[in-house]
């Protein structure tokens, strides 16, 4: 156990060293191999035979004692006593063995990579010995070990807690095993940057603190950063982030974050939902749901995330975000249901309930990526409750005007082990935002279907001919219930990755 550090991102860097040894004889604190399931009993797999052939009686029947079968999500630790320089040896679970050998789907290795470095807390390092023989393989495991190393400690003042494991090696003999390994680095340090900003209670980031972090991280990583005030975004018309912001002493911020790249022939543009804290407004929520609000900057942190990733990739293609900044308070300056906003678009919007606030400053945000000549633009929000009904705490709603782009998304997200599930947005929804005195109304007070409604809102502000894509993360943004996988409690940064995966498509030269 080590005193946790100050500082915003994650107390404990955790690096990837690449090892081609032979995993017996690494010297490290901790030796993770990986086990199968099989009729006969636990399985070794590949990567654990040197471990097996040194410590007495071998894996097999020292985990059949123990009572591990595993079976996906098992994790078991004994110690080998000199047997090997690895004081301890961690098994854990991978299922059943793949038909082709050694074709280990990769979510099955992150999330067992994530399990092994999560109950190694208290564990200063780790050598993975999981199966690794591809670089896809490596990356994997990297990945799911370093983002199962998370635990935000940086409120805790006890120093009791035990901390993240702080150095990982992966050993892989895989040809390109250490760019794959660099590559969810990466990925990896976004991911626990959002899940940083996420979990930070919405006292220490209010709008103006998430753009000035902006600002900061942004800048170093290369990144152009633009910052607008609350001065400039009601001289600018952007009246739907104005809207929802008026009514907190935090006033409002529109980032965009910029990446250019020379030989670089497409533009994607991302916009992230980015309400610091979500009390309803004046359409207060009751309090038992406002419980994780601060949560509902998700989507402008993986925007953030994805931004830096794609600038430390150095993609061949141009990047923008959009965070959309606001705190969604009642107060005496907060805007009324009923009140009509003119938005940047130049289309108004009365607003019936403020609790629908997210896409009142996606919509700012979305028109004004218009002007960024986008090939694509993808929002990310944690915009309906509707979301956790239809599709429930893990996957992600994805819509879009464009078929391809939906299914595209839908594929990558579900590549990168991000639920996705593409829904449709029926045009017989749009008369249900019809208001008596404004273009279109902020909901449906009948509130069928309330993702797709939401889906259906955006859309009348996508500039046209833009292809444009919607991912819903109400739920998958935050986790309250126990840790699984790689995904710990609190803020899972979802949708950074596959953000991040997108853009590596638009890359040119890379699309036909
Ligand atoms: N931030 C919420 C959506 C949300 C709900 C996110 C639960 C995470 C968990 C959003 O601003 C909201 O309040 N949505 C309302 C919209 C309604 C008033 C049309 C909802 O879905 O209930
Ligand atoms: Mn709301
Ligand atoms: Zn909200």
């Amino acid at each position: 156990m080590r005193t946790p550090q100050p500082g915003l991102a994650s107390a404990y860097v955790t690096t990837v060293r690449l090892n081609a040894s032979d995993s017996g004889s690494v010297e490290t604190d901790a030796l993770v191999v990986g086990i199968n399931t099989s009729a006969e009993g636990p399985r070794p797999a590949p990567g654990s035979e040197a471990v097996d052939g040194a410590i007495t009686g071998g894996l097999a029947a020292t985990l059949g004692a123990l009572g591990f079968s595993g079976k996906v999500g098992e994790v078991a630790k004994f110690p080998t006593f000199g047997a090997i320089p690895a004081p301890v040896v961690v098994a854990v679970g991978l299922g059943d063995a793949p038909e082709t050998p050694g074709a280990y789907d990769l979510e099955v290795l992150r999330r067992a990579a994530g399990v092994a470095t999560r109950s190694l807390a208290g564990t200063a390092r780790a050598a993975l010995a999981l199966p690794a023989a591809t670089r896809e393989q490596a990356e994997a495991v990297a990945l799911g070990g370093l983002l199962g190393a998370y635990e935000f400690v940086k409120y805790r003042t006890t120093g009791e807690v035990a901390t993240p494991v702080e150095e990982i090696a992966v050993l892989s003999g895989a040809e390109g095993a250490e760019e794959a390994v660099n590559r969810a680095a990466a990925f990896a340090e976004s991911v626990t940057l959002v899940r940083d900003l996420v979990n930070t209670p919405p006292c220490d980031l209010p709008p103006a603190r998430f753009a000035e972090i902006a600002e900061e991280r942004g800048g170093k990583a290369g990144l152009s950063v633009e910052v607008l005030d609350e001065t400039a975004l009601k001289e600018g018309g952007y009246g739907g982030i104005m809207g929802v912001g008026q009514g907190s002493a935090n006033p409002p911020r529109l980032v965009r974050l910029g990446y250019t790249h020379p030989e670089a022939d497409t533009t994607v543009a991302f916009v992230g939902k980015g309400i610091t804290f979500d009390s309803g407004g004046l359409s207060l929520k009751p309090s038992a749901s406002m419980a994780w609000m601060k949560s509902d900057m998700g989507g402008a942190g993986a925007v953030f995330g994805a931004l830096l990733a794609i600038a430390r990739l150095g993609l061949r293609v141009n990047a923008v975000g959009y965070l959309c900044l606001a705190e969604n308070m009642p107060s005496g300056t907060a805007q009324r249901p009923s009140d009509v906003l003119r938005t940047y678009a130049g289309k108004t919007v009365e607003v019936l309930d403020t609790d629908a606030e997210g896409r009142l400053v996606l919509i700012d945000g979305i028109a004004r990526a218009g002007e960024d000549n986008p090939d694509i633009i993808v929002d990310v929000a944690t915009l309906t409750g509707g979301q956790i009904v239809a599709l429930g705490w893990r996957t992600s709603g994805v819509m879009a005007n464009d078929d391809a782009l939906r299914e595209e998304l839908v594929e990558v997200a579900v590549a990168q082990g991000e639920a996705a599930w593409g829904m449709p947005l029926p045009e017989e929804l749009r008369k249900g935002l019809d208001s008596p005195i404004a273009d279109i109304a902020n909901l449906n007070p009948e509130r069928s279907g309330s993702m797709l409604a939401a889906g259906i809102f955006l859309r009348e502000f996508v500039p046209p001919g833009v292809r444009w894509a919607h991912l819903d993360i109400a739920g998958p943004a935050f986790n309250k219930e126990a840790p699984h996988g790689y995904t710990p409690k609190g803020g899972t940064g979802i949708m950074t990755r596959t953000l991040v995966a997108l853009a590596e498509r638009y890359q040119s030269g890379d699309r036909a």
